[in-house]
């Protein structure tokens, strides 16, 4: 095992190993350029290549793209039709794959079970009925809070081959966030599990769900996967279970045909200002910029073992767990647990059991794994591991050379895949065989996406200037929509910069060409690689008795990337104490989820803003990194009370 290593700088160029390259898909940076030229230069050759190449259509498209981005109207494979269940399943079945596991399922205390195309095909067909017979029809939006089973991919795959378009809440969120959600999208059927079971903890789902029901006359049915058999209410009339449904269901069921550009999904997320949005995406365009960035970024073979570590409930698990993995015929593992849980061995020693060849996870779980020490890993078998992917936020060098030396034995090459739940699938990533690496550096866009920083509407930054990273034109995985608000989708995404998409991330390209992330540019933070807006944790600590006004930052974390850290003004008759800070902190907990949770909350008499009223967030940002020195937190002349900023450094770590 390698003890010593020499650490990567970010101005180090590694080249893919040569016993990678020679069986990779795309050898060599000349035959990546010159397919990303064809890409941009012959836009809708190249995309219509593709689409006949990799997808299965019903019917062809009339045109390949159609777009104004000026009024947010965005169409791929215009008049195409086509299923993506049927492309991720039915078309595997007349090949070699019929009998290939499509799906390994890890329990989380170390169960395993294994669904081969024909299996899933079929669990798939009758579950679609099941939807059928709860009254489900095309277009209907159903819900789906559920743990990392086999039956979430087969719940997702159901609705997509009946044309339903699924909503999936993650498991670790509260009732008040489900109910948020099933509202803003009018769910009619909610799917879950009795409960869950993570990191040997267990998590009372359909007690959430019931919550979150509670009143809401759009869900008219729930249906309840066992999972624990653990002690739950089902209500008459609206709640039935999954297993005593299947029993009923017949096997066979058609695929919907579907127009290229009906929906196939909504996801919350995170933005700056108000509730979490629903990311809107649709079938064509993003079922064939999923499976063609699975197949050229993470190189798939068709014997390897592909395991992406992320949670389904994210747009990471959607895209690369379900749809990119299933539509290029791979088999995919399901993990149920978390890297830690019973020991900081766990992932290693699913990589050993399963001989996993391509490994995609978050850097904040390779700094926990890194920190728990090497020997964790000493005895462990990691010979298999072919590729290593990171995705959800910037590694650090430190970490990507522990990744590269220790994880991937200097062996595999490791591709910082960057995107977002709105692009749908990785916008910039190396190609493995291809791009040499940098630590650090997400380096160059995929085929077809042009990227480009900005320093504002009308110029672009210089090498090695940052800016705003933004998107010239669309690419087929783009979101269409922020579900049932066009405003804020024009206002998020397209406004800022006229003709581009804005990605909220600022940006540099080096000499090499190399793009680097630097960080959001808005009041987003991200947790554990995670998207969490500071609007929704200051709405929900305003909603305690005790907190008049709140204001939240992102500080940086040594595992989590950036934790959450609160300012707030009490009401009046409250008094400052710990035992308060616990409960608001636990009150954030409960009301959104355990990822929203602060690492400390700061009580202060005021906070700084300016004459507009604006909170200056760059002086709270470093205050609650721990600067003292008020020279070093910038111009604070245009604050209303400059006074405020001495009280919040003098409370800092009292009450
Ligand atoms: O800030 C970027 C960061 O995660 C944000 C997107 O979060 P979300 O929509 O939750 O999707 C996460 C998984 C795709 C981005 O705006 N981010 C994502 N990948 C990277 C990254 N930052 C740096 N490097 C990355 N590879």
């Amino acid at each position: 095992m390698c003890a010593e290593f020499k650490e990567f700088s970010e101005k180090d160029k590694i080249n893919p190993p040569k016993e990678f390259v020679e069986k990779a898909n795309l050898k060599s940076y000349d035959e990546y350029k010159k397919m990303y030229e064809d890409s941009v230069k012959n836009r809708e050759d190249f995309w219509a290549r593709m689409a006949e190449e990799k997808v299965d259509w019903f019917k062809k498209w009339d045109k390949v793209n159609e777009e104004d981005l000026s009024k947010g109207e965005i169409n791929w494979f215009v008049n195409g039709k086509l299923n993506v269940s049927y492309n991720c399943l039915d078309r595997h079945l007349k090949t070699h794959r019929r009998n290939k596991a499509a799906i390994i399922w890890e329990g989380d205390e170390g169960e395993s079970k294994t669904y081969t195309y024909q299996q899933l095909h079929q669990e798939v067909c009758k579950f679609a009925n099941v939807l059928k017979a709860q009254g489900v029809k095309k277009g209907d939006r159903v819900a789906i809070y559920l743990p990392m089973v086999p039956e979430l991919p087969v719940a997702m795959l159901a609705c997509a081959r009946i044309g339903a378009i699924h909503s999936i809440i993650f498991a670790g969120f509260s009732p008040d966030s489900i109910k948020d959600r099933v509202l803003d999208c009018e769910a009619k059927v909610i799917i879950t599990s009795d409960e869950s079971v993570r990191g040997g903890k267990i998590v009372p789902l359909k007690d959430n769900v019931d919550k979150a029901a509670e009143n809401l006359d759009v869900v008219e049915k729930i249906i309840v996967l066992e999972r624990t058999s653990g002690d739950i209410n089902m209500k008459e009339g609206r709640d039935v279970w999954w297993h005593e449904e299947m029993k009923k269901a017949d096997d066979k069921c058609e695929p919907e045909e579907m127009d290229a550009e009906d929906p196939l999904f909504i996801l919350y997320t995170s933005g700056s200002t108000g509730k979490p949005k629903g990311v809107l995406h649709t079938t064509g365009g993003y079922l064939l910029y999923t499976q063609m960035t699975t197949e050229y970024i993470f190189d798939i073979k068709d014997d390897d073992v592909y395991w992406c570590t992320a949670d389904i409930g994210w747009i990471t698990g959607h895209s690369y767990i379900v749809y990119g993995p299933l539509a290029s015929g791979a088999t995919t593992l399901v993990f149920e647990g978390v890297p830690t849980y019973p020991e900081p061995d766990r992932f290693w020693q699913v990589v050993e059991k399963y001989k996993v060849n391509i490994f995609y996870t978050a850097p904040t779980a390779l700094r926990a794994l890194k920190k728990a020490g090497d020997e964790w890993i000493e005895n462990r078998d990691l010979s298999s591991l072919r590729l290593l992917g990171t995705v959800g936020e910037p590694i650090n060098p430190e970490v990507w050379s522990w990744y590269h030396y220790v994880i991937g034995q200097e062996k595999c090459p490791i591709v910082d895949t960057w995107w977002q739940t709105e692009t749908g699938g990785i916008l910039i990533s190396p190609i493995p065989g291809a791009i040499p690496t940098k630590p650090g550096y997400a380096t160059v866009p995929f085929f077809g996406v042009e990227p480009l920083i900005l320093k504002d509407e009308n110029n672009e930054c210089d090498t090695n200037e940052t800016g705003f990273l933004v998107i010239n034109k669309s690419w087929p995985s783009m979101l269409r929509g922020v579900y049932g608000d066009h405003e804020r989708f024009m206002n998020t995404y397209l406004k800022a910069f006229p003709g581009y998409y804005m990605t909220g991330d600022g940006a540099f390209v080096d000499e090499d060409g190399y793009v680097r992330l630097t960080g959001r540019i808005d009041d987003v933070i991200n947790v554990s690689g995670h998207r969490m807006g500071t609007a929704e944790v200051e709405s929900a600590l305003v909603e305690h008795d005790a907190v008049v006004e709140a204001a939240v930052v992102g500080v940086p974390h040594d595992v989590k990337g950036e934790g959450i850290y609160a300012y707030c003004i009490l009401s009046e008759g409250y008094d400052k104490s710990g035992d308060l800070k616990k409960d608001l902190i636990n009150h954030v907990r409960d009301s959104i989820g355990p990822i929203a949770k602060p690492e400390d909350i700061h009580f202060v008499d005021g906070l700084p803003k300016t004459r507009s009223g604006k909170i200056m967030r760059r002086i709270l940002r470093k205050v609650a990194e721990g600067e003292t020195d008020k020279s070093k937190l910038g111009d604070t002349t245009t604050l209303a009370e400059p006074e405020v900023v001495d009280h919040i450094i003098d409370t800092k770590g009292k009450f």
